[in-house]
């Protein structure tokens, strides 16, 4: 959001890790980290096959790196059922008994699963799986709201070596579709609704309109969250089943088959600079280590803490740091349904007291509504069980983090900002908690084994506060192997700018100790609320709708979400502008994509500005909506009069 405001800030608000916390900590001086970092970037593979020694592994491998740009494969030759790694470990390591998920529904209902029940239902459902006929490399979308049955579905899926690509529940029944035609999906697994801000959101009556327009799926397996009286659902004989009826009658013991290393884990969709979904391929190997050795070392996780992650098993969050990362460090953890501001503020804080938890991870957008509602919240709440925040999504303000820091830290706990993407399945830029001294804004150092850089156009390294692009100079295990079906696309996104380099689309710089100070995306993707949404794809669905005739997408500043959505739209000849025109666009953006995806704003343009060959200049319009005015060269404009217009427009 705002990382210029940081750029003067002075050395008083350096944060430096308590005694306390350091002394126990993994990673407690800093000449421990930069020892252990140079060890890391010299024997990449040494360092990982360390970390990687720590999972389940059913025949080791016998290299750890195969490394042909831009292809990796990581510990080559080994053989695991990640499942192992998350679950069946626990059962003889002294933690079967141990809440593996403390779960809290949005009314207000609590459940726990020691891992040994987590065990239990996820071989019960990887059984069911198993018997709609489900094959390893098969595709299964998982359409749930936040109940442990979205994490069991995910566990039985990999279990079974099929290949799950969750769908955040917020998004559209369309939305279903192009995720669904990309990957070929054979089963869905949703729910039959999911509790949101008092409200019921239908996941099975979405599921069922996408069906209407993808035909080929063979199996729906439908978890009853809500209870037929507030949700009632249409089953499709022979091709929707219930979970539970299915669960009755399935074997609660499976035995799990070991599968490559690179064997795929999951598909998850991200935005990108067209207005179609990148799907992001992550294997087993790799992305267990990253997820599992990151927990470790920036979460600082203990046998003793309850973590909580408040992101959704929809986003790459909710996979590496609720399903994957946690669970394979065997640590307690919290999972909650609904809202943040369910039935008012003070309902993340209620369960903060309530489960006392000690490593908390939220994004900054969340913090920023918390500000706003008001600090009688967190103060009216016990919050002296918290050890370790973090966050994550895009950056920090200053004014967010102080109040993170000091409201909700009670100014004892180290903040880790951590920088990451869909792409990078695990955190790489990030301070560890027990040395590295924090500052508002900063994501600060590498993680082990990132080889992170900034470089300007030429492929030079960039000075000190020089901004350019950052990439990545090794590879790493957790990377994303390619995109779904289009290697093409992947080579072209990730690889073109440096041979060899991973180019991760965020401006940067770094300052003189070395910390990373992230600016934002380079490319036509906004940061909304922490997450991804390209303008192309808000562009695509209102071109859609019938009165539409062009559109152009910028983001702008905004309090909460850090970015909203502008959307200017030139309409066919004969339609008339009006409020009305203005709301039904929102509606349809947040029919086609998802409410994320609602313009905050509709500006209805005569003419967009063009260039002479008839590209859309986008750079103006943001300009417009930025500053109300627009300074720089307009000479390659086609018709200037088209900016006076607008600029009259956004003055209202
Ligand atoms: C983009 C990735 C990683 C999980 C959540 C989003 C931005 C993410 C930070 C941070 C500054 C950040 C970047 C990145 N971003 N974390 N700590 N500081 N920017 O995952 O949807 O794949 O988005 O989010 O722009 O490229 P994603």
């Amino acid at each position: 959001m705002s990382s210029e405001n940081s750029k003067n800030f002075s050395e008083e608000s350096i944060f430096k890790p308590a005694k306390a916390f350091s002394k126990n900590a993994r990673i407690s001086s800093m000449a421990q980290y930069k020892r252990m970092y140079q060890e890391s970037i010299d024997k990449p593979g040494v360092f990982w096959a360390k970390e990687a020694k720590e999972l389940s592994w059913q025949k080791k491998w016998t290299k750890a790196l195969d490394w042909k740009a831009p292809y990796a494969k990581w510990f080559v030759g080994g053989k695991l059922n990640v499942c192992e790694s998350c679950v069946d470990q626990h059962l003889t390591n002294g933690r079967a008994n141990k809440a593996a998920i403390i779960w809290e529904g949005e009314p207000g209902e609590s459940r726990t699963l020691t891992y040994r029940q987590l065990h239990r239902e996820v071989c019960q459902f990887a059984n069911v799986l198993l018997a709609q006929g489900i094959k390893p490399k098969d595709r299964v979308m998982i359409y749930m709201p936040m109940t442990p049955e979205a994490v069991i579905a995910m566990l039985a899926c990999a279990r079974i070596g099929a290949v799950h690509s969750v769908i955040f529940g917020g998004f559209s029944a369309d939305s279903i579709v192009d995720r669904l035609e990309d990957c070929q999906a054979k089963a869905i697994i949703t729910s039959d609704g999911g509790y949101r801000r008092g409200g019921v959101v239908p996941l099975k009556a979405n599921v069922d309109e996408a069906l209407k327009k993808y035909k080929s799926l063979e199996t729906v397996i439908v978890h009853q969250r809500i209870g037929s009286a507030s949700c009632p659902v249409k089953m499709k004989r022979g091709r929707d089943l219930w979970w539970h009826e299915e669960a009755a009658k399935a074997s609660p013991q499976h035995e799990a088959k070991a599968f490559d290393s690179e064997h795929p884990l999951f598909i998850l969709y991200t935005s990108g600079s067209t207005g179609k979904p990148k799907g992001i391929l992550h294997t087993c190997g790799g992305y267990l280590t990253g997820t599992y050795a990151t927990c470790k070392y920036i979460f600082d996780m203990q046998d003793d803490d309850v973590y909580w992650c408040t992101a959704d098993v929809g986003w790459i969050t909710g996979h590496s740091y609720i399903t994957y990362g946690p669970l394979a460090n065997g640590v307690t953890q919290v999972m909650y349904e609904g809202a943040p501001n369910f039935p008012d503020f003070g309902r993340f804080w209620d369960i903060v007291e309530k489960y006392q938890v000690s490593i908390f991870y939220t994004a900054p957008t969340a913090i920023r509504a918390f500000i706003k509602a008001g600090d009688q919240f967190p103060e009216a709440r016990d919050l002296s069980s918290l050890r370790l925040l973090g966050t994550v999504g895009e950056p920090i303000n200053p004014e967010a983090w102080r109040w993170y820091h000091e409201k909700i830290g009670g100014e004892r706990c180290p903040i880790v900002d951590t920088w990451w993407q869909t792409e990078t399945g695990a955190i790489m830029i990030s301070p560890l908690p027990g040395c590295t001294p924090t500052q508002p804004g900063t994501a600060t150092l590498p993680f082990f084994g990132v080889d992170a850089a900034i470089l300007d156009e030429t492929g030079q390294e960039c000075k000190a506060n020089e901004g350019g692009k950052l990439v990545i100079r090794k590879p790493w295990p957790s990377m994303l192997r390619t995109i779904y079906g289009d290697k093409k696309r992947y080579r072209d996104t990730y690889w073109n700018d440096y041979p060899g380099i991973y180019t991760a689309g965020d401006g940067a710089r770094t300052d003189k100790k070395g910390n990373f100070w992230i600016t934002g995306r380079l490319d036509d993707v906004l940061n909304v609320s922490g997450h991804r949404l390209g303008t192309a794809e808000v562009e695509s669905a209102l071109v859609g709708h019938k009165v539409v005739a062009e559109s152009a997408v910028v983001g702008c500043p905004h309090e909460i979400k850090g970015q909203g959505v502008v959307a200017f739209v030139t309409l066919k000849a004969g339609i008339k502008t009006s409020d009305a025109l203005a709301k039904e666009l929102r509606n349809h953006v947040g029919k086609v994509i998802g409410a994320i995806a609602k313009p905050d704003e509709i500006y209805f343009a005569p003419a967009l500005p063009k260039t002479r060959s008839g590209k859309i200049m986008r750079r103006l319009l943001k300009e417009l909506v930025e500053k109300g005015t627009i300074s720089g060269n307009v000479t390659t404009l086609e018709d200037a009069q088209v900016i006076t217009d607008l600029q009259r427009q956004i003055k209202k």
